[in-house]
């Protein structure tokens, strides 16, 4: 089995502290910082730009997993290399050109990445598997954190874990939304090798670390369904 990693997300961080919140999470063996990109058009949310990349690049060595959830992400794909961001993840519903988006990112000398929302089919990216070192399969709707996770998508998870080991491919498969000790272990069990956190690790009143702490225990314990 492939190493689970822990992705804490930032929007559920206090952002009054944010450099000490992703020290917190680093210390606590975070594998990486999930960044939610919302710009009031793919979602009706706005969160934050490069300048917050920036910003979270100078507090933590960690990779940064940028997960943007913004239209015609071409037009930004450069800021956001710039500002530091290890991984860029577009939506696949956001683009009509997935392939050149991809490869812009891998040009920028950043890790490509898709997301897919609840309602999108794998069919729609199954062409471009090879493309892309991470799929991140949204448990809940993109928007907001906090939300309930879905567990109708866990097949989703198992069929493109099963994709993968069937075409010999090495992307991570993330799992981003709703997910906490409670969810981690099924969805781990379906496939899932990238545990994207924002609630679960910043709302956790024992802290960031203890929080992914759990997780992490949750994830390698005997499967439960939801
Ligand atoms: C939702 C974002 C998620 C969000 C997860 O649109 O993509 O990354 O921060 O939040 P929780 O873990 O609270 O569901
Ligand atoms: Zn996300």
């Amino acid at each position: 089995m492939m190493e689970i990693k822990i992705a804490p997300s930032i929007l559920a961080a206090d952002f009054g502290r944010l450099a000490e919140e992703v020290r917190a999470a680093e210390r606590g063996g975070a594998s990486m910082i999930h960044v939610d990109v919302m710009d009031g058009r793919f979602v009706p949310e706005i969160t934050m730009g490069p300048v917050v990349v920036r910003a979270v690049r100078e507090a933590t060595r960690l990779p940064l997993d940028v997960h943007l959830m913004i239209v015609e992400p071409d037009r930004h794909l450069e800021a956001f290399a710039h500002a530091g961001a290890s991984r860029l993840a577009v939506h696949v519903e956001a683009t009509p050109h997935l392939y050149q988006t991809v490869r812009q990112i891998a040009a920028l000398g950043v890790s490509p990445g898709v997301a897919l929302n609840p309602a999108t089919p794998l069919e729609q990216i199954a062409w471009a598997l090879p493309w892309v070192e991470a799929v991140i399969v949204m448990t809940v709707e993109p928007g907001a954190g906090g939300q309930a996770f879905i567990p109708e998508l866990l097949p989703k998870i198992r069929e493109l874990a099963e994709r993968r080991r069937a075409r010999g491919l090495a992307f991570e498969i993330a799992v981003d939304g709703g997910i906490g000790p409670d969810t981690a272990a099924a969805a781990v069990a379906s496939g899932a090798t990238v545990l994207v956190a924002g609630t679960a690790v910043f709302g956790a009143p024992e802290g960031p670390a203890a929080a992914i702490a759990r997780l992490r225990e949750a994830a390698t314990a005997p499967s439960r369904h939801p």
